[in-house]
């Protein structure tokens, strides 16, 4: 019994343990910890114990950080996954096939910025009616970028 509760114990890490392996700082695991992204154990002297696990969660939210995604949708992605549950390599690539059709998105949405920018520059109407930037119904998009009303 001894064993399996010493086997049980040698998997789990402590914060400084999984901050140390995963190269994210203690107040990053403990806000990550508190948007339900990874989640802990408590031990009888009521210290945090992560499953190995956590570790390829973490390094999976680092990775999705650096995309762009939102913390709110990491956690959605994640919250499929049991939390003990390692990410597999088809974890991964599901996830970054979905990641990846939203950096497209996002992609796209800033180069249709910086082209109305550029039909912003040397204006300066600011123009609710005119600017593109600040049509938030964006019904002269189509016309391109620059003033379209008399
Ligand atoms: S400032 Fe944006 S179109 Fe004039």
């Amino acid at each position: 019994m001894s064993s399996t509760t010493s086997a049980t114990t040698e998997k789990l890490l402590s914060v400084g343990q999984l901050a140390a392996r995963s190269g994210v700082a203690v107040t990053a695991l403990h806000f990550y910890e508190t948007k339900g992204l990874i989640q802990s154990t408590r031990n009888t002297g009521n210290q945090r114990r992560y499953p190995r696990a956590m570790l390829r969660r973490v390094a999976v939210i680092k990775m999705a950080q650096r995309l762009g995604i939102p913390l709110a949708e990491i956690a959605s992605a994640l919250a499929e996954l049991p939390n003990d549950h390692t990410p597999t390599a088809e974890d991964w690539r599901r996830l970054s096939a979905r990641w990846r059709e939203d950096l497209n998105r996002r992609i796209d949405e800033m180069v249709r910025l910086r082209d109305q920018l550029d039909g912003c520059i040397g204006c300066g109407c600011m123009s609710l009616k005119e600017c593109p930037l600040r049509n938030r119904q964006d019904h002269l998009a189509d016309a391109g970028p620059g003033p379209h009303l008399p």
